[in-house]
C-alpha cells in the first residue's frame, strides 16, 4: 500500500487501495487489512480499548515497565539511540527514559504524522537532554534513518511494545524481526512486548469487551471503507466476533454477516452469505519458548524476560545471535 488510508492521494493511489481491498474480499475466507481500523474515530476507539477493564495488555505492560525500567535501562547501557516502532503517544517510553542515562537519542517512528510530531515535541520539552529525531514512516516497510543518527556510533536499541509483533503472521513476523536485526547491527538490542498464551476465556473477553468498544472498533473499519472508497457496507448488517484459534495460537477478529447481502465497492459486487466471516485482525499469543524460536529464526536470542506476577505478558530483551 503506497499510503495509509486517510492520507491525501491521487486517483491512481485510490484505485490501488480499492484493488487491494477487493483482492482481500474475493479471497475465501474474506479478509480486510487492519490498517482500515485507524481513522480518527478508530484511533480514539483504540485508545479506549487500552483502558478497558477486560483488556489487560496495556495495563500489564505498563506495570512491567514501571517495575523493571531501571534494570532495562541498565541492560541497554549508556547513550543509546532508542528507535521506537509505532510510537503513538510514547507513553510507555517515558518509563524507560526516566531511567536512561542521558544524553540519549530517541527516534520515534510512526505512520500518523500528527501524533508523531505532537509526541516528539512533548518529549523534547520534558527531556531537555534527549535528542528527538522523529521519522514518519510505515515501519513494516524499510525506512531511512535520520542522517544525524547514521553518523553516530550510539548503540541502536529498537523498542517495540504493545505486542504489535503478535499482529503479524509468522512469516511476516520473522521478516519484520529480521529487518529489525539488520537495523540494530551486531551490537544492538531489541526491547519488545510480547503477549503470552493463556486461558482462551480471558483472551476472548479482552477482545470482546462488555461495553462493546472493540465491536465498535471492528465495525468502524467498514465505516472507514464507505467513506474513503465509496463502499456501501450496511454497518447494522455485520457483527463483531472474537474467536480463539488454537492451532494458530491466536485470537482472530471477524465481522460476521447477519444476512445474505451484496456490498458494492469500486463498481464491483461482493456477496456475503448469512454467517459468512470477514477476517480483520489476528493477535498471536506466544509461550516463552515459541517466541524464542521465532526470534531465533530472525537471528536474535532472548537475553532477558520480564513478566508480571500472573505471567500474562512479557517484555523481552533480544540481542543478535551472530555477528553479521
Ligand atoms: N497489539 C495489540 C493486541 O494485539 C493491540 C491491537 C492490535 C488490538 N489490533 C487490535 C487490540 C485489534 C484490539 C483489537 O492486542
Amino acid at each position: 500500500m503506497a499510503k495509509p488510508p486517510g492520507a491525501a492521494r491521487s486517483a491512481s493511489e485510490h484505485d490501488d487501495l480499492t484493488g487491494s481491498v477487493l483482492a482481500g474480499l474475493r479471497k475465501s475466507p474474506k479478509e480486510l487489512s487492519p490498517v482500515w481500523f485507524y481513522d480518527r474515530l478508530g484511533s480514539f476507539l483504540f485508545d479506549s480499548i487500552c483502558e478497558l477493564p477486560e483488556y489487560y495488555i496495556t495495563r500489564t505492560e505498563l506495570e512491567i515497565m514501571r517495575a523493571h525500567a531501571a534494570e532495562m535501562a541498565q541492560h541497554i547501557g549508556r547513550n543509546p539511540a532508542i528507535i521506537e516502532l509505532g510510537s503513538g503517544t510514547s507513553l510507555k517510553t517515558r518509563t524507560l527514559l526516566d531511567h536512561m542515562e542521558m544524553p540519549a537519542t530517541y527516534i520515534p517512528v510512526d505512520i500518523s504524522r500528527e501524533h508523531l510530531m505532537d509526541a516528539a515535541a512533548a518529549l523534547a520539552r520534558d527531556y531537555p537532554q534527549l535528542r528527538v529525531l522523529p521519522v514518519c514512516a510505515d515501519f513494516t516497510q524499510p525506512f531511512d534513518l535520520p542522517p544525524a543518527l547514521l553518523a553516530a556510533a550510539e548503540r541502536r536499541v529498537v523498542y517495540f511494545p504493545g505486542s504489535t509483533i503478535g499482529n503479524f503472521e509468522q512469516p511476516h513476523a520473522i521478516a519484520l524481526l529480521s529487518q529489525i536485526r539488520r537495523l540494530i547491527g551486531a551490537a544492538g538490542a531489541v526491547l519488545i512486548g510480547v503477549d503470552l498464551r493463556k486461558d482462551p476465556r480471558t483472551l476472548i473477553r479482552a477482545y470482546d469487551d462488555s461495553a462493546g468498544v472493540t465491536a465498535e472498533f471492528n465495525i468502524n473499519a467498514l465505516r472507514h471503507l464507505n467513506r474513503e472508497l465509496g463502499a456501501d457496507f450496511d454497518l447494522e448488517g455485520f457483527e463483531h466476533r472474537a474467536v480463539w484459534v488454537d492451532e494458530h495460537s491466536r485470537i482472530e477478529l471477524h465481522l460476521v454477516s447477519k444476512r445474505d447481502q451484496i456490498v458494492h465497492l469500486g463498481g464491483q459486487e461482493i456477496r456475503f452469505a448469512r454467517g459468512e466471516r470477514l477476517h480483520t485482525e489476528s493477535c498471536h499469543k506466544y509461550t516463552l519458548e515459541s517466541f524464542a524460536n521465532l526470534a531465533a529464526a530472525a537471528d536474535l536470542s532472548v537475553s532477558r524476560v520480564w513478566t508480571d506476577s500472573e505471567r500474562l505478558f512479557s517484555v523481552q530483551l533480544l540481542e543478535p545471535r551472530t555477528i553479521q
